[in-house]
């Protein structure tokens, strides 16, 4: 096989760099030995990644100040299906604002929550496949936005690019801080158009905004985006209300019910990053699942479809049911990221890195009525080894079924791949404020620098490969399939069919195949690790 390395190129200009950027990749490049430092000799004094190795997540556990409720006293909500504003023969219309409102998380508290349409979850959005789904997003936050569609297949345009960004619908200061470097998209409200010509998936779609993503998802922009298609429709897996969305993340929370988050700026307008403690990422000890603090799912003795996503920023989790079912494995995960699995696949657990999906079934016919179940996370500890509970309610009759021929798939082999590229997910290489920065290749993300050209219609072949800590790839546009994990080996229980998202574990590697046959144009890949992004763990690619 031809194989042609390749090489990140240099910056061609720091063009559009606001000053706080500009300063640190002066600093970074200036410095121009790169560093792969071990972790915790950055002097940074964030030691902390060991601090919580046995709950698989880099981070820091930042405390709540509030009393942290009972756990399973809340039902899970539902977040709201989406109405169309208006349909015709080829594309749906949406509208979403994103604004701020006071949810009540904690009993009898408020939280100030940035919310698409001023709840968290944002409302879920059901497309059919093949059919155009226009989202116009008004942004009356104080501050700028991008959304991106994780998972989807999406013209570079409109696809979140970081700093591609809606500016406040109420005007933007800003003036002497940055607004240069932003590529303004829409002044006050943007259409984002998504051609959704791919298989029936669970997205999800979240903030993007550059230097920020970590605080703006954390205080709430993030929501589902279903895809249904034909194939998914034959099967007669559990639908309509047995098809229920599981958006688990962790928050902590001040003594007034506010999330705390440790911005370097709380207002999000100005200097970006956390402090340093918290840089290998923010780890709250309260969990949510769909907003709701531990909450609890009345269930009938049937089967049940559920989308499992970790919207963390930095916490991974392992889930089991506990007790098990009495016979069988307790999950059948039928999808990954992309879309249905070839086949059903068993699972005791699951672990779930961030922003990974598991479209996972649940047979409640093992267990009897009025058996409660709790979903445990097996890498948390006091308050995060719980997730939310199930209980086994009543009777209920079930004609679904999960058939053992899911969708078609073609696996992809090495041989496929044209071009082989390599990426280190690493602290080091460059500074800012005397904290090292997360990198790739020893790079800081710069808007500016294409690190990989892939031609339109190619499969290429990455290995990449996590140091200091675990690092979630994702790629944006492009699904991969995982070849080998851990030094040549299986991909693992949790890696099969198409992947937009792969775990690596801290010295951990992978190979994975990535197909480029959708559009050309510039998008990025990064950790999604959110403050490991937010603090340069990202790269671009361009399609060519
Ligand atoms: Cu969900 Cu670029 O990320
Ligand atoms: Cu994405
Ligand atoms: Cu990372």
């Amino acid at each position: 096989m031809p194989v042609k390395q390749s090489y990140p190129r240099r910056p061609r200009a720091l063009v559009g760099m606001n000053i706080s950027r500009r300063d640190f990749l002066k600093m970074g490049m200036k410095g121009a030995a790169v560093l792969f430092l071990p972790f915790g000799a950055s002097g940074c004094g964030g030691l902390t990644a060991g601090n919580n190795s046995t709950q698989g997540s880099a981070g820091t556990l930042l405390k709540s100040a509030a009393k942290l409720p009972e756990p399973f006293r809340v039902p899970l909500p539902i977040p709201p299906v989406l109405e169309p504003i208006r349909t015709d023969a080829t594309t749906d219309y949406y509208r979403i604002t994103q604004k701020i409102s006071q949810a009540e998380i904690l009993p009898d508290l408020k939280t100030e929550i940035w919310g698409y349409d001023g709840i968290f979850p944002g409302p879920t959005i059901v497309s059919r496949s093949g059919r155009r789904t226009v989202v116009r997003h008004r942004n009356e936050l104080p501050v700028p936005t991008a959304v991106h569609l994780h998972g989807g297949v999406t013209p570079p345009e409109h696809d979140g690019y970081p700093s591609d960004v809606v500016m406040p619908s109420g005007g933007w200061h800003d003036g002497h801080r940055g607004h240069l470097e932003l590529n303004v998209i829409g002044e006050g409200s943007f259409d984002y158009e998504y051609p959704l010509e791919q298989p029936a998936a669970a997205l999800w779609y979240h903030d993007h905004r550059m230097d920020f993503t970590g605080p703006q998802v954390y205080k709430g922009l993030a929501g589902f985006h279903l895809i249904h298609d034909d194939v998914e429709q034959a099967l007669g897996l559990p639908a309509r209300e047995r098809d229920v969305p599981l958006m688990i993340c962790d928050r902590s929370f001040a003594r007034d019910g506010s999330f705390r988050y440790p911005s370097l700026d709380p207002s999000l307008e100005g200097r970006p990053g956390v402090r340093a403690e918290y840089m290998s990422g923010v780890l709250g000890d309260c969990i949510l699942v769909n907003g709701a603090p531990w909450p609890v799912l009345e269930v009938t003795n049937t089967r049940y479809r559920f989308r499992l996503l970790n919207a963390s920023n930095a916490r991974r989790y392992q889930l089991a049911l506990d007790p098990p079912a009495r016979y069988g494995a307790p999950f059948v995960q039928v999808g990954s990221d992309h879309g249905l699995l070839p086949e059903p696949i068993s699972h005791n657990l699951i672990d779930l890195a961030q922003a990974e999906r598991f479209d996972v079934i649940v047979d409640f016919s093992k267990y009897s009525v009025g058996d409660e179940i709790t979903m445990v996370n097996k890498f948390g500890a006091a308050s995060t080894a719980q997730v939310m509970r199930f209980i086994v309610a009543r009777e209920g009759r079930d004609d679904s079924r999960i058939p053992s021929k899911l969708a078609d798939f073609q696996p992809l082999s090495r041989s496929d791949a044209t071009v082989e590229r390599e990426f280190r997910f690493v602290r080091g290489g460059a500074q800012m404020n005397g904290m090292t920065l997360w990198t790739v290749n020893g790079e800081p993300f710069d808007p500016s620098r294409i690190d990989a050209d892939p031609e339109l219609g190619s499969v290429e072949l990455w290995k990449i490969r996590a140091l200091n800590v675990e690092h979630p790839f994702h790629i944006h546009l492009a699904p991969f399939q995982v070849l080998t994990s851990g030094g040549g080996g299986d991909p693992g229980p949790y890696n099969t069919g198409w992947k937009d998202t792969v775990n690596l574990d801290n010295g951990g590697d992978a190979e994975i195949l990535i197909k480029f046959d959708s559009y050309r144009g510039r998008y990025v890949f990064h950790c999604h690790n959110l403050e490991h992004e937010d603090m340069m763990m990202m790269a671009n690619f361009e399609v060519v």
